[in-house]
């Protein structure tokens, strides 16, 4: 079941269809595909291989023909649809009305009215639409560098992308969190700004702090601090953006830092799946044992939520594969392999590897940890536009 909500933006007008694009995929939830109308034909709905979950229909002054059309369809067939014309036309709301619009938005609109009215709607859709619980996934290096931030990116972009889940991802490592940078993105807010606010925030508040990737995914970002947060006293507020966070996504991607504060403790406890991001190399080994132990018996995470993820995999090297697996209670790791030029440009340029890189053994072995987190094949990804039969009614 897809986790985002397919909306079509139909207008004959280039300008007015950029400009409500813009809007509208500020919005996590949406999947926003956009069609300009530039033939004669006025039915929004002609050609579609599928009904988008939402329809948002521009119309010009004095026009009512798209919505003439529309209300030929029964109101089984035709989509929620939200009107965006001239207030002042009272042709125009008739024929709305007549098409079973839920929304009337008068020109000029608001984006703040145009979310709320789609926000509405989400809303409305999500207990139907929310198929599983929320998993959270947390990502922790044995040593620095060996690549957990690398791999919860990516893994949070293909849940997102390939996956179609619904996805947060969340930087924890508050002093030196850069996770951002692997996607270029630059965080207005983050999880400080939120931690301030926590006591009166509610799920859609906490989308305020959320930066959004053009595949949807959204990022709580750590956003450097110097200062000691005193942790203990905002617990209840993490806590609280947790659980937030839990009602809005299906899917929750946390990149930990190795030193485990009481943030990261209260995150574990709650992890589905903790992945210990280890490398060839005995001291690796050494730390993973060690953050496994604590894991395990101080915060009492049940040992078949573990995994260990083996990064950078040289098959020549001294350290072997079984001797990961000895070292760490015979876990059968989760082999990454090493491909230094794709996972430098991708971290470099802040672009996922599977858009840079598809045919990486990074990228293939990240599909496979991604489908072994989600618990599910992956699937393509479908746009709107692809199912459209009618390209051709652009031209
Ligand atoms: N599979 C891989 N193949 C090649 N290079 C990799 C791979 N995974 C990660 N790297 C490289 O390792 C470097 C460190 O990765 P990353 O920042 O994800 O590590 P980290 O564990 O989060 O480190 P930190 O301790 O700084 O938080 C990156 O610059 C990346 O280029
Ligand atoms: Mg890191």
């Amino acid at each position: 079941m897809p986790s985002r909500y397919d909306l079509l933006l139909v207008s004959r007008s280039q300008d007015s269809a950029d400009q409500l694009f813009s809007c509208l995929t500020q919005a996590p939830d949406l999947q926003v595909e956009k069609q300009v109308i530039t033939n004669g034909d006025s039915d929004p709905l002609r050609g579609l291989l599928s009904v988008p979950d939402l329809l948002v229909l521009h119309i010009g002054s004095g026009s009512t023909n798209e919505l003439d059309a529309i209300a030929q369809y029964s109101p089984e067939e035709r989509p929620p649809l939200i009107v965006v014309g001239d207030g002042s036309d009272p042709r125009s709301m008739r024929a709305a009305m007549h098409a079973g619009a839920r929304d009337f938005l008068a020109e000029p609109i608001s984006e703040d009215d145009l979310l709320s009215s789609v926000r509405r709607f989400t809303a409305e859709m999500k207990p139907t639409r929310r198929s599983q619980s929320t998993s959270i996934v947390s990502f922790i290096n044995s040593k620095g560098g060996s690549g957990a931030t690398f791999l919860a990116t990516n893994t949070a972009h293909l849940l997102a992308s390939v996956s179609n889940r619904k996805t947060a991802l969340v930087d924890l490592d508050l002093q030196f969190g850069n996770l951002t940078q692997y996607l270029d993105l630059k965080p207005k807010r983050g999880i400080i700004d939120a931690l301030e606010v926590a006591d009166d925030l509610d799920s859609v508040a906490i989308e305020a702090y959320m930066t959004l990737h053009e595949t949807g995914l959204s990022v709580l970002a750590g956003m450097n601090t110097d200062f000691d947060l005193q942790q203990d006293l905002m617990l209840e507020g993490f806590d609280q953006i947790l659980a937030l966070l839990s009602s809005n996504y299906e899917r929750i991607v946390v990149d930990l830092p190795r030193h485990i504060d009481q943030f990261g403790a209260a995150t574990l406890e709650r992890s589905d799946r903790v992945a210990i991001v280890v490398q060839q190399s005995i001291p690796s080994l050494q730390d993973a044992s060690r953050i496994y132990e604590i894991v395990t018996k101080k915060l009492a995470v049940p040992k078949d939520r573990i995994m260990i993820v083996l990064n950078r995999m040289f098959k020549n090297a001294a350290v072997e594969l079984a001797d990961v697996e000895q070292s760490l209670h015979n876990l059968k790791p989760f082999v990454i392999p090493n491909d230094f030029q794709a996972v430098a440009e991708s971290v470099n340029i802040g672009a996922p590897i599977y858009d840079l890189a598809r045919r990486s053994p990074v990228t293939k072995a990240l599909l496979q940890l991604t489908e072994d987190l989600d618990g599910r094949p992956a699937s393509k990804p479908k746009g709107l536009i692809s199912r459209l039969r009618g390209a051709a009614r652009q031209g």
